[in-house]
């Protein structure tokens, strides 16, 4: 039986952070075996909130690099970007007529990233976000995508535009479904509700030992744990949280001496410190080679971008044929 095909995305905004990780990339990781699947970078996506194109190629190279640190195959399911494949802006172009502003205008990630960013006037292209993203899912066909809760009503616009072209037309796309990443979130190392570089409260993949050991010294933790063997409350810390994901083992050690005032958080953050760098040792090791040998890099994204290419030209047919163009 052929296997179910699925679609992830990412903007490329650069190295990879243990958010991007624990949000997605681990999931794609374990999907690769199970799943077709297609690994897009949505590199014109960056423009709806940043003009500044300069470091959208840079920014793609770091984090598909990351990609194949983790452990994202690409003879398993092809990498490529939105902007080499015309065919991304051609079917948006036709979606963009199949669903109303006022729909768009509803969105909810939308009305958050407004929020979020200050945004006064929200341009054109902002709006037709998740139309665009629509046709990065519905070009491969994917059944399904990985994604993380902010990203659910994209998927649910995705399957009305499916479900408008579908009945106008006749069938050519799937309804895609959203495959939820278990994991929540990880917290920023400020304390702030979401890791992220422009909140500057990350720990990155590439980061080393040292980094990790002075990021982590400075991280937030129960602002009620004062001194050294004060009863804290695990449940209100990140680093905590953080052990949960990456020493799950050592948590209910770490639980009780955190509550009894044995632990202190000093070597708390220190038994982490050595998890994480465990964790990262490998992926650092698979940098250090692939920043090497960049072109490499390049001609998996190039030989990428041939397969999926081969793939949106048969689904372009198939949409200009039940159109009744060309
Ligand atoms: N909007 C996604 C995000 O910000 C990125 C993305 C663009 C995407 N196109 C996609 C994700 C298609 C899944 C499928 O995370």
């Amino acid at each position: 039986m052929a296997k179910k095909r699925i679609l992830s995305g990412m903007r490329p905004t650069g190295k990879l952070h243990i958010g991007h990780y624990v949000g997605a990339l681990e999931n794609w990781i374990k999907l690769q075996n199970e799943y077709d699947s297609y690994h897009l970078i949505a590199d014109y996506h960056v423009l709806t909130t940043d003009l500044e194109t300069g470091n959208i190629y840079s920014n793609t190279i770091e984090m598909v690099i990351d990609w194949l640190a983790s452990g994202l195959d690409p003879a398993k399911s092809p990498f490529f970007r939105q902007s080499q494949i015309k065919q991304h802006t051609e079917l948006h172009l036709i979606f963009s007529m199949l669903i109303t502003t006022a729909r768009l205008e509803r969105n909810p990630t939308l009305k958050e990233q407004v929020r979020d960013l200050n945004i006064e006037n929200v341009i054109y292209g902002h709006l037709g976000y998740p139309v665009l993203q629509a046709a990065d899912i519905l070009l491969y066909k994917g059944a399904a995508v990985p994604v993380g809760e902010d990203q659910v009503p994209h998927v649910e616009i995705t399957r009305e535009i499916a479900r408008k072209f579908n009945n106008q037309y006749g069938v050519v796309f799937p309804e895609p479904e959203p495959l939820l990443t278990n994991f929540a979130r990880l917290v920023g190392l400020d304390g702030k509700a979401k890791m992220s570089k422009s909140l500057d409260n990350t720990i990155l993949l590439s980061d080393s030992p040292e980094e990790v050991k002075q990021k982590l010294r400075k991280a937030v933790t129960d602002p009620q744990k004062l001194r050294k063997n004060d009863p804290g409350r695990p449940e209100v810390c990140l680093i905590f949280s953080y052990h949960k994901k990456f020493n799950e083992g050592e948590t209910p050690e770490i639980d009780r001496d955190c509550r009894s005032g044995a632990l202190g958080c000093v070597d708390c953050k220190l038994k982490l410190a050595a998890k994480l760098n465990d964790f990262l040792a490998p992926v650092l090791e698979k940098r250090k080679q692939l920043e090497n040998d960049l072109d490499s890099v390049k001609d998996i994204i190039a030989e990428g971008e041939k397969r999926a290419l081969a793939t949106a030209e048969n689904t372009m047919n198939e949409v200009h044929t039940a159109m009744k163009l060309g």
